[in-house]
């Protein structure tokens, strides 16, 4: 039997990857304060995520996932905001034209400041100081009292993450988000773009599908649907006094919901079974994201299953693998027939991102080309085990950043140092991800004429 799951119940468990906060007092009395606060999002929007979801594990739809890899305090304005969500949208509407499917969109935004590390500490010269773990905790500079983690911190990342889910909730729906818009946005990458030939076969098809429609009447002033677009938060739930505080009880259905974020997702290294954060995300109801990475092991993943969806609920989870290009064909087909196996109706997704993660010119980065080859690869078993390639995260950003190498405009080693914003991780740049939507809906396109997918969704009888 599985013991009693209370929001606070994870603080009994082993934990990794948190911070040590040395004022006790002020972390408790600003978790107190948290937990007094408005909540970020709705529980039905949580459970509509879900139902979207569900259909993306039933071969229905694809998800698109993405953002930084953290925010930060310093680039919160309005500008990154609408940047991010415009590429996005470009990125989704070449998705679902090439796929033939709606497109889940769900950003890696408004709720992801707290990161694991591989050392808890850094070393500069003789200087040691505990490791940078997100805004959330504390700040980048290489100074005692910046690193030092800092609750009021979280104060602050809620309220920033209220005002850019404000913004998006606004760019969604005020008809911003507009598919002409989206459309216009996405010519004029191709036109844009050294590798436009290669685009413009695509672009000219949607060009005409849209002409089309608005022939027959159906256009964006006449059809609010058009005007608008569902779009989701997500993060990793790793701060988990941030998170606690955040769970509340959803007043219509009784169930306990992480209003921080629509969906959360466990990282690759916190993902132990008898440790605190599977404890947390096992009792809150909100659509689950679970690193699948190298060390995991189908038993393991099994074992990971049962208890976080015990119900086997569609939608519930999303596995997301990471394992590196040239990689993926020596771990992936063991789990998806595990999973396959046992009917379980869990979303796949690709992050083709933290597998792929190297340093050159001093500079952490990663290569456009092994980016693009672990989706490949990924796309590749899936159809090979006939299920659905559900969809990808990434990490990317809406500004013109030189921080991953290779696309179009071959960003290369020397020129990495010119724009490297990153806070955490190498992001794809806006150009670079448009490109990699464009690739990934070939991909898309590909699987959906070989009749995956929709015909054989990742649970036969779905
Ligand atoms: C991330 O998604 O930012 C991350 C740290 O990933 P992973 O847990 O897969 O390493
Ligand atoms: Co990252």
């Amino acid at each position: 039997m599985a013991q009693r799951w209370t929001p606070d119940s994870w603080r009994s468990k082993p934990i990794v990857q948190v911070p040590e906060y040395p004022d006790k007092r002020a972390l408790e009395e600003t978790e107190k304060q948290l937990a007094t606060f408005p909540p970020l999002v709705f529980a039905g929007e949580a459970r509509a995520l879900k139902r979207a979801l569900a259909k993306v594990a039933a071969g229905d739809a694809f998800l698109l996932q993405g953002g930084d890899c953290a925010e930060s305090f310093v680039e919160h304005n309005a500008n990154n905001i609408r940047d991010f969500f415009r590429v996005f949208l470009q990125m989704a509407v070449v998705m679902t034209f090439a796929g033939a499917l709606p497109v889940v969109k769900v950003g890696r935004v408004a709720g992801q400041f707290a990161k694991p590390r591989s050392s808890p500490t850094e070393k500069r010269g003789d200087v040691e100081l505990p490791a940078y773990r997100g805004d959330i905790i504390n700040d980048v500079a290489f100074t005692r009292e910046a690193r030092t983690p800092d609750p009021h911190r979280m104060l602050k990342a809620y309220r920033q993450s209220a005002a850019t889910l404000n913004l998006l909730r606004a760019f969604s729906t005020g008809g911003y988000a507009n598919l002409s818009n989206a459309h216009q946005w996405m010519l004029g990458f191709v036109k844009d773009s050294p590798q436009s030939h290669r685009y413009e076969a695509l672009a000219k098809r949607i060009t005409e599908a849209l002409d089309f429609m608005r022939a027959c009447g159906i256009d964006p002033e006449t059809h609010p649907e058009m005007r608008t677009t569902d779009f989701y938060t997500s993060h990793e739930a790793l701060l988990l006094q941030y998170e606690q505080a955040m769970t509340r009880v959803d007043s219509t259905s009784g169930d306990w919901y992480d209003t921080s974020g629509h969906m959360v997702w466990i990282g690759d290294r916190t993902r132990q079974p008898d440790h605190a954060h599977v404890e947390f995300a096992r009792g809150i109801k909100n659509p689950l994201g679970l690193k699948c990475g190298p060390s995991s092991t189908p038993d393991g993943l099994l074992k990971l299953l049962d208890i976080l969806d015990p119900e086997r609920e569609p939608g519930r989870m999303t596995l997301i693998a990471r394992f590196g290009a040239g990689k993926v064909e020596a771990h992936l087909p063991a789990l998806v027939r595990a999973v396959k196996k046992e009917k379980r109706p869990v979303v796949w997704s690709c992050d083709p991102m933290h597998g792929n993660t190297v340093t050159a010119n001093g500079y952490k980065t990663r290569r456009f080309e092994q980016v693009l080859q672990e989706v490949k690869e990924f796309f590749a078993v899936m159809a090979a085990e006939g299920v659905h390639a559900g969809g990808v995260h990434l990490e990317m950003t809406g500004q013109n950043v030189t921080e991953c190498m290779g696309g179009a405009k071959a960003i290369g080693e020397t020129d990495l140092s010119d724009r490297y914003h990153t806070f955490c991780d190498p992001r794809l740049n806006a150009d670079q991800a448009i490109e990699m939507a464009f690739l990934v809906s070939d991909l898309l396109k590909k699987e959906q004429r070989l009749g995956q997918g929709r015909k054989v969704p990742a649970v036969a009888g779905l």
